[in-house]
């Protein structure tokens, strides 16, 4: 992956930015682009096509603080976050596949090395938003970014615990809905939600 000229991406760089991990057809920052238009949003895929129909869409919409790119995040991140012209300051990591076969867990996207960097790139006080459907995937996910040195949960006074649905987040703070929050919550499933904050 090679970062793209930011200065040619975003109308105005300096923007603070909201990366989403994982964000599948792009239709959620789609939405958040067009609320926000102080920030800019950034959408990460590894499925090609995806990245360039939700580009297609976003030029059609003449939307200038989205962008959409294709790339496997996990060896990209490092790359792309030295190449920012502005703070990270959110990041979500919604409905991540989940991955339930044991050999192959190394492939879901949140691994130590991905909380490392975003503990390192992500601005003091910056957020980071955790969804999914799949409560091991959700306990998972969750643990990972508890017991990184550089971040602080937000979103409960403890911990979820297996058997513990009491510390998830119930009512999503963000006001747009992923495709799959929104398939999920259509067929009556539960949404494991958390919010961590980079330490200052
Ligand atoms: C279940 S979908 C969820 C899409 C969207 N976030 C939502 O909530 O509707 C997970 C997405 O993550 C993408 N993905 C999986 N591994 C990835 C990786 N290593 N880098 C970038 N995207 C990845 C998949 O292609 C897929 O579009």
């Amino acid at each position: 992956m090679v970062p793209p000229d930011w200065s040619g991406v975003y109308h105005h760089p300096q923007f603070p930015l909201h990366l989403d991990i994982g964000c599948g057809r792009g239709s959620f920052l789609l939405e958040m682009a067009q609320l926000h238009h102080h920030w800019n949003f950034l959408g990460v895929e590894i499925r090609q096509t995806l990245v360039a129909a939700a580009n297609h869409h976003r030029t059609e919409l003449g939307l200038t603080n989205l962008h959409y790119l294709f790339c496997n995040v996990n060896p990209s991140l490092v790359g792309l976050l030295t190449s920012l012209p502005s703070s990270l300051s959110f990041v979500s990591i919604q409905f991540p596949d989940p991955w339930f076969k044991k050999r192959h867990q190394k492939r879901r996207v949140v691994q130590p090395e991905l909380v490392d960097t975003l503990g390192r790139y992500l601005k003091p006080g910056g957020v980071v938003f955790l969804q999914s459907d799949v409560r091991e995937v959700a306990i998972d996910m969750v643990d990972q970014f508890a017991f990184h040195p550089a971040f602080s949960l937000e979103g409960g006074e403890t911990l979820p615990q297996k058997g513990d649905d009491g510390q998830w987040i119930l009512i999503n703070p963000l006001p747009v809905a992923t495709e799959r929050e929104r398939s999920t919550l259509e067929r009556g499933g539960f949404v494991y939600r958390q919010l961590f904050k980079k330490n200052i």
